[in-house]
């Protein structure tokens, strides 16, 4: 073996290939061909026996210059490499804890809540306290106490939901706030003034005005002394605070088993402004709810005297107070959900 240019030629080849080696394995496969077991400097090696001892000697320093040669070349080539693909991990592996990312979507408290913590501030403002009962409701209370005794047909009104619960037709989802105001006037005594909001339930199909999932405000005043006039002025008070001096309202003659006289309470349809729409079916008005003067067999379900207290009561949709006030065409956008409607709202 001509020992010298085929060292150097190793050499450079190491050179060469270490250049073009993209990785800490790749001069890791180098090394093994190059100075490993079976690698060509341990075959430059293995013939080193058949020469003179003297030629021998230099031979072998020569192959292990060559060996340290390369090593040098390969380690200086891994030593890059290792520093760059560290520094790669490192790259994937950051974790910014200061990095403040764009908040694209932010939550917001839905419409419906929004008009109840508004209305609720409203009648706070004039002097009424908020309570609140269950959604799940006795037959006494939905009805019973509300001067509806079973089989009263002014139940049809509502297309109640009962639940499978007790004794048949004794347990609903509330059709109404009202069973509220029986809970009241059982805990506390006269003079009060509130307003009960929450959820109520009925069989409806839905439509643009209805869904079967709704939320109403009852008002309940019982002191001594009070009149339709003070009833009267409490809506309009409440109207004009809510929907602005624009929107009129109106009470029309009306039948409530626990009111009497009972009244209708309509609004001005803001959607149309009155000219008449589909959401208002073509009237220019849309009912939110009902009031009347508390019947004197509401005091005796809960055995208060009607010659000492009067009172009034009213109920109307939060859910249509909503729809009015942001003019929405169609109601059950407020229940369906869809991102792209509640970011408007
Ligand atoms: N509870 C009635 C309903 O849901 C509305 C109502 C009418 C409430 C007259 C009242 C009232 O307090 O006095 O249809």
């Amino acid at each position: 073996m001509t020992a010298g240019g085929d060292l150097a030629a190793l050499v450079t080849r190491a050179v060469q290939e270490a250049d073009a080696a993209g990785s800490v394995d790749a001069v890791r496969q180098i090394e093994t061909d190059l100075l490993g077991k079976r690698g060509e400097l341990a075959r430059a090696q293995r013939s080193l026996g058949s020469l003179e001892p003297e030629a021998r000697r230099s031979a072998g320093q020569e192959i292990q210059l060559t060996r340290a040669r390369i090593e040098e070349v390969l380690e200086r080539r891994r030593s890059v490499l290792a520093g760059a693909e560290r520094a790669e991990r490192l790259a994937g592996e950051r974790l910014d804890l200061t990095e403040i990312l764009d908040v694209q979507y932010r939550g917001r408290v839905h419409i419906v809540q929004r008009t109840r913590d508004e209305l609720e501030d409203v009648f706070v403002g004039m002097g009424f306290f908020v309570a609140e009962g269950p959604e799940i409701e006795t037959d006494w209370y939905n009805f019973e106490a509300l001067n509806m005794p079973i089989a009263h047909p002014a139940r049809g009104m509502w297309d109640t939901f009962y639940l499978e619960l007790g004794d048949p037709e004794t347990v609903v989802l509330r059709t109404h706030t009202s069973p509220v105001q029986i809970r009241l006037l059982q805990q506390q005594e006269p003079p009060l003034y509130a307003v009960m909001p929450g959820r109520c339930y009925r069989h409806d199909t839905p439509d643009a005005r209805h869904t079967p999932i709704f939320h109403q405000i009852e008002g309940l005043v019982v002191d001594r002394g009070i009149s339709f006039a003070d009833l009267a002025g409490t809506i309009e008070t409440f109207t004009t605070a809510y929907f602005g001096p624009d929107i009129h309202a109106r009470l029309r003659p009306a039948y409530f088993p626990f009111t009497e006289p009972s009244a209708e309470y309509e609004i001005t349809c803001t959607i149309c402004k009155g000219a008449g729409c589909r959401t208002c079916s073509q009237t220019g008005w849309v009912e939110l709810g009902g009031a009347g003067m508390v019947d004197p067999a509401v005091f005796a379900a809960v055995g208060l005297d009607a010659e000492e207290w009067s009172g009034f009561a009213f109920g109307f949709g939060i859910d249509r107070c909503a729809q009015m006030r942001h003019e929405i065409p169609d109601m059950r956008v407020l229940i369906e959900n869809d991102v792209r409607v509640l970011r408007q709202l």
